[in-house]
């Protein structure tokens, strides 16, 4: 009787050297170092430097790799105009797919699979994509691009080309820490998606453009996103467990709970947890603060099933100012930085992923004869 394994659950289907997600341990190890650790005590940059060279940078090495990336901010003027003629009915995520595709289309290299050049690619995603997640954004305000600027960090430029300001340092060290603790999480299922892609010996962009697509979905990436309409229908924190009574009734799922690999609540959750709470003090929120904790209560009593990174990070990215629809880019301009560690890491000893499927349909019948 062939074993089949329905969503790839509990199945190895390689190694990796990237990152290590233990649930037994409720850890989470990018090339061995804690996550929550980096999040605390690294800049975006020194992680992403981690995460595709192996080692965390020197200052040396850090300087020049941020010089590298803040060189290649700009977009093409190919890549903003595509982006600004689509559109803004269209989601956020099918403008940063469809950007990733423009500036792959438009990228001399990006046929070489070498690996100099598959990381100079990466280096010019990373750099990139934040000026398309901020032109879009403004673009739905009516507003017109802000120029990056390559005197800020990674984060500080972001908030500049989206909102024209740096916020006050308390923000931008949430937001930071919430870039770090999304980077990168081992093979879930945009990553996967990359790899496969990778397997047949396809292109970076190709990869990447794949895995945005799979990252868009609510029971993945898109969950940021609809946490904050979750809380926009409830409203108000004492009408969390009634809410919930009616979408456990209906058998809907709750976005920010629960994970396929995490069964004694995400690692991440308790880093991201307390800067949201930094950031309800800062903004001087407790009526968000207090719908998010009757929501996990009443999740936690009738279900037992906890949050994921997704609960925290809606809600934070709320209070930073980002509209809802842009929370799910952001995902995408962190989770960029696993996405091609992982297509390099597939490359550099590859196999073409192809599963087997057991066959239940019709058996063997006859075309009819034709006269
Ligand atoms: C991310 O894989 C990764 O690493 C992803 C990610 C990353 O960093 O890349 O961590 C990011 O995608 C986090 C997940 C974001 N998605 C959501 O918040 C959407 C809501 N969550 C669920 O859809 C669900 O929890 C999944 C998709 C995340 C996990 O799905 P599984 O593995 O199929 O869930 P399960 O087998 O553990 O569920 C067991 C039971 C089921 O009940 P039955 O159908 O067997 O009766 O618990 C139920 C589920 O229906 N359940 C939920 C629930 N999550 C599980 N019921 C209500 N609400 C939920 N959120």
């Amino acid at each position: 009787m062939t074993e089949i394994h329905k969503g790839l659950a509990g199945v190895v289907v390689d190694t990796t050297a990237i990152s290590s997600v233990d649930p037994e341990s409720n850890s989470l190890l990018y090339r061995g170092y804690p996550a929550d650790q980096l999040a605390e005590r690294c800049v975006f940059e020194e992680v992403a430097y981690l995460l595709w060279h192996g080692e965390l940078p020197t200052p040396d090495e850090l300087a020049a790799f941020q010089g590298r990336g803040r060189s290649q901010r700009a977009l093409p003027g190919a890549v903003i105009d595509a982006v600004l003629a689509l559109p803004t009915t269209c989601h956020p995520m099918d403008v940063v797919r469809t950007a990733v595709s423009i500036i792959g289309a438009h990228d001399p290299s990006a046929q070489d699979p070498s690996p100099e050049a598959n990381l100079a690619k990466s280096v010019r995603l990373l750099a990139q994509i934040p000026a398309v997640v901020a032109v879009d954004q403004r673009r739905r305000r009516g507003l017109d691009p802000i120029e990056p600027r390559d005197d800020l960090k990674f984060a500080d430029n972001l908030f500049w080309m989206t909102f024209g300001e740096v916020p006050d340092p308390v923000v931008l060290r949430a937001f930071e820490v919430s870039l770090v603790l999304y980077a990168e999480h081992s093979f879930n299922a945009s990553t996967f998606t990359a790899r496969v892609i990778a397997s047949t010996l396809s292109d970076l962009h190709s990869a990447v453009t794949g895995a945005v697509g799979a990252l868009k979905g609510p029971l993945h990436g898109g969950a940021n996103e609809a946490v904050m309409a979750t809380f926009a229908q409830i409203g108000t924190a004492d009408r969390a467990a009634a809410w919930l009574d009616a979408e456990i009734a209906a058998k809907r799922k709750v976005m920010g709970f629960g994970h396929r690999v995490y069964k004694h609540g995400d690692s991440r959750v308790p880093t991201m947890r307390r800067w949201l709470g930094t950031l309800v003090e800062h903004y001087d929120r407790p009526d968000l603060l207090d719908l998010y904790l009757a929501l996990e209560d009443a999740m936690a009593a009738r279900t037992g099933i906890l949050p994921n990174l997704d609960y925290p990070t809606g809600p934070a990215y709320h209070l930073m100012g980002f509209d809802t629809p842009t929370f799910t880019p952001l995902f995408a301009a962190s989770r960029v930085v696993g996405w091609t560690a992982h297509v390099m890491e597939q490359l550099a000893s590859n196999s073409l992923i192809r599963p087997l499927s057991l066959y239940d349909g019709p058996p063997r019948r006859e075309v009819p004869a034709r006269p």
